[in-house]
């Protein structure tokens, strides 16, 4: 039985990319078109989010584009970083610290190389119940035989030391394309989960070799990664909006940008991917129940329940790009046809 409308309470997008300036303008919106009413704000800008003050700014920035979404924000991981100032943002209601690993991607030079640095940040963190949220990739390297094909693989051995030390601190490992990763946060218990975006239960590496258009940081992998990720824990979409000419040309100093844009298009597309291998029932636990039980975001059920209904559309095809101003992105899946439709 397929069904042709679906209802889904509060969707939550737990991992994307809002930017700054013009360009944040352009894409904020796209949250709700896309059918969500809660983003999990990434803090990759330029300079980087690392201080409550500074997430609060952006927060507020994002509330005047569009407050009718809930935005939970995160500090970039950074030596800057003081237990204190973990204390601080706690208070100010900012929910994670996303860790980036130096170099690995977009505006990620200030990232990490060693976490033992950090043990007083995360031991803060574990202390008042913060997230921590990390890009589970090692810097590739050839002395050790690490490329972005096994970048993720290679980091685990980070995941399960942090988790020992810090059992229950919350950790995200961030969309995973692995089944190695798969498995290894299924072996580590609730206070270890990951996100998966729409794209990785798409494509693999035969979609974004030479397809610069898919290609986002983590690569998508092998056909059984894409396979593992459909077991589905929650969505985080690590929807990356680029200007198209940083996606569609490269120089050798300046190689194609990484990230997948898929906001605009979020809900409907994981509804026809998850229909693609039969699992409509987990649509909603997907994109809502089990990312919003890790985070303590349960809807109210005494609230305001904001559903959003899906439904079957024939014919419908994806737009070639958004453009607001002197802005424009272009999506995943760019002119192919799209299944459903959230129903105004
Ligand atoms: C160290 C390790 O794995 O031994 N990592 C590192 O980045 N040098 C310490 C750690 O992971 O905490
Ligand atoms: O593809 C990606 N794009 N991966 C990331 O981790 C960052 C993101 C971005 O900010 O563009
Ligand atoms: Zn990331
Ligand atoms: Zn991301």
């Amino acid at each position: 039985m397929c069904p042709n409308v679906l209802q889904i309470c509060s969707p939550a997008d737990f991992h994307v990319h809002l930017r700054q300036g013009a360009l944040c303008e352009l894409v904020t919106p796209h949250v709700r078109t896309g059918g969500f009413t809660l983003a999990y704000v990434m803090p990759n800008l330029k300079p980087p989010i690392t201080t409550t003050d500074q997430a609060l700014a952006y927060k507020a920035e994002l509330e005047k584009i569009d407050p009718d979404v809930e935005y939970l924000m995160t500090l970039y991981l950074s030596p800057d970083l003081t237990p204190d100032e973990i204390r601080k943002a706690k208070k100010a209601g900012i929910v994670g610290v996303k860790s980036y690993p130096r170099g690995v991607t977009t505006n990620s030079d200030g990232g990490i190389e060693s976490y033992e640095a950090y043990y007083p940040v995360f031991e803060a963190m574990q202390e008042v119940d913060m997230v921590l949220n990390l890009h589970g990739e090692v810097p590739s390297d050839s002395a050790t035989n690490t490329c972005v094909l096994n970048a993720e693989p290679t980091f685990l051995p980070h995941l399960f030391k942090l988790h020992v030390r810090f059992p229950a601190l919350r950790i995200v490992l961030e969309h995973a394309t692995t089944r190695a990763a798969v498995e290894a946060v299924k072996s580590l218990g609730p206070t270890v989960a990951c996100t998966i975006t729409a794209h990785h239960l798409a494509i693999t590496v035969d979609d974004w070799a030479g397809q610069a258009w898919n290609y986002c940081k983590p690569v998508a992998k092998f056909p059984d990664d894409r396979e593992a990720l459909r077991e589905v824990f929650f969505l985080g979409s690590d929807s990356a909006p680029h200007p198209p000419h940083t996606k569609s040309t490269s120089t050798p100093k300046d190689p194609c940008a990484a990230g997948v844009y898929t906001s605009p298009i979020l809900l409907p597309l994981v509804a026809q991917l998850l229909e693609s291998f039969s699992a409509t029932d987990k649509l909603e636990n997907f994109v809502s129940g089990f990312g919003r039980r890790f985070y303590k975001r349960d809807v109210d059920p005494a609230g305001p329940v904001k559903t959003v209904m899906l439904r079957k559309v024939v014919g419908q095809k994806i737009a070639e790009e958004w453009i607001l101003g002197d802005q424009s992105v272009v999506p995943f899946w760019a002119g192919k046809e799209l299944e459903w439709e959230i129903a105004k």
